[in-house]
């Protein structure tokens, strides 16, 4: 049942704490706190190229991930959706590897993506929450998410439980090649430790986050900004305002704001800009800038370092906790969820089952 909540989609976000924690369990030993994950029948370490493949929020976290790949493990990465990626005919190398990522085990399009990949001579992993689903059954490793059954359409802890898994992949594979030293791998190990207490930090922002859902709620169009990590977040936030408020929702790079969307920008159109302390955040902070510059109405999610930076700029913010920016996305991932929560609650939509959607789409 909802336990008390009003939805399962709320339920579900105040679960993450809980089911990250599970997912960590899993793949990070907890007496030694090193990273423990199974053997798989393939050299995941020594391929030669990764091709990840998804659809919707479970692309988002592939999207993730191919920072992560790119940066911690010095692995190439193609990450695309399986409807274009099925039926593209990409050549695929030998020794390359193909990772899926799936809450039900069951959506077509990426379960056909697989197959594709597998007659291509790839060895295939996947990621998924459903256990004895259909793509785990025809991959040759699978990794499960402890995200516990996901009823809301809207998927939220099956999301952050992709993250945990993935980020515990890559910092593995990473260390294998040598691409990252014995340091910074415990550096990591200690940060996605200690994301179960911070999401729960960050859930205590509920009320102010349905307070700015007054104002998310009665606009038009949205747009969702970051950059690095932050740019596929900016994605899932603009999916999951979409699916569940139907109020119109775009993600974009923050730099490539000026190659277009900046256009759109006028005191009508509220910004939701992530900027975790990070590589980027001097970068980040001068799209704000251009942005406030055109009256754009910002809601910045950052931690007090950035909150600082800007909060004259800005019209709204959020503080976060400041963490390793490789476990920012996992952080990040909540309020812009319970930010589509309260805007759809205040909507009066079917939070859910919204129009138009099965949770699991096994239709091409
Ligand atoms: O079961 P899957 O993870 O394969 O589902 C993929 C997408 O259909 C799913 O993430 C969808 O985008 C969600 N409704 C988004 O909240």
């Amino acid at each position: 049942g909802k336990d008390g909540y009003r939805h399962y989609m709320l339920k579900e976000i105040y679960e993450q704490p809980q089911v990250i924690g599970d997912t960590l369990n899993a793949y990070i030993n907890p007496e030694t706190g090193t990273f423990s994950l199974p053997d798989f029948p393939f050299d995941l370490a020594g391929a030669s190229k990764l091709t990840i493949v998804a659809c919707g929020t479970a692309y988002y976290a592939g999207f993730v991930a191919k920072y992560w790949f790119e940066t911690l493990a010095r692995i190439p990465v193609e990450v695309d959706i399986a409807s274009e990626f099925r039926y593209r005919e990409a050549p695929l190398p030998p020794g390359g590897i193909a990772l899926f990522i799936s809450q039900s085990g069951e959506t077509l399009d990426t379960l056909e993506a697989l197959r594709y990949c597998k007659r291509q001579g790839q060895k295939i992993l996947s990621i998924v929450n459903a256990p004895e689903s259909t793509i785990a059954r025809e991959s040759d490793a699978v990794l499960y998410t402890m995200a516990g059954p996901e009823i809301g359409v809207a998927s939220t802890k099956a999301f952050t439980t992709q993250l945990t898994t993935l980020a515990c992949l890559a910092v593995t594979v990473g260390r294998a090649r040598g691409a990252i030293d014995q340091e910074r791998m415990q550096q990591i190990a200690h940060a996605l430790r200690e994301v179960p207490a911070r999401a729960a930090d960050v859930l205590a922002h509920d009320e102010r986050l349905k307070e700015l859902a007054q104002e998310v709620s009665e606009a038009r169009d949205v747009l969702y900004l970051g950059r690095g990590a932050m740019y596929p977040l900016a994605l899932e936030g603009a999916l999951k305002l979409k699916e569940i408020s139907y109020i119109h929702a775009e993600g974009y790079a923050a730099g490539e704001l000026k190659h277009g969307p900046i256009a759109l920008i006028d005191d009508n159109v509220p910004v939701i800009v992530l900027v975790p302390s990070d590589a980027l955040f001097e970068k980040v902070v001068s799209n704000v800038q251009e942005v406030c510059a055109r009256s754009g109405k910002v809601l910045l999610l950052a931690d007090k370092k950035g909150i600082d930076k800007l909060k004259d700029k800005v019209r709204w913010s959020v503080e976060l906790p400041a963490c390793d920016p490789l476990v920012a996305p996992l952080l990040y991932a909540i309020p812009v969820q319970l930010l589509a929560y309260h805007t759809a609650v205040l909507k009066g939509t079917d939070v859910d089952q919204p129009r138009n959607l099965a949770k699991s789409v096994t239709v091409e």
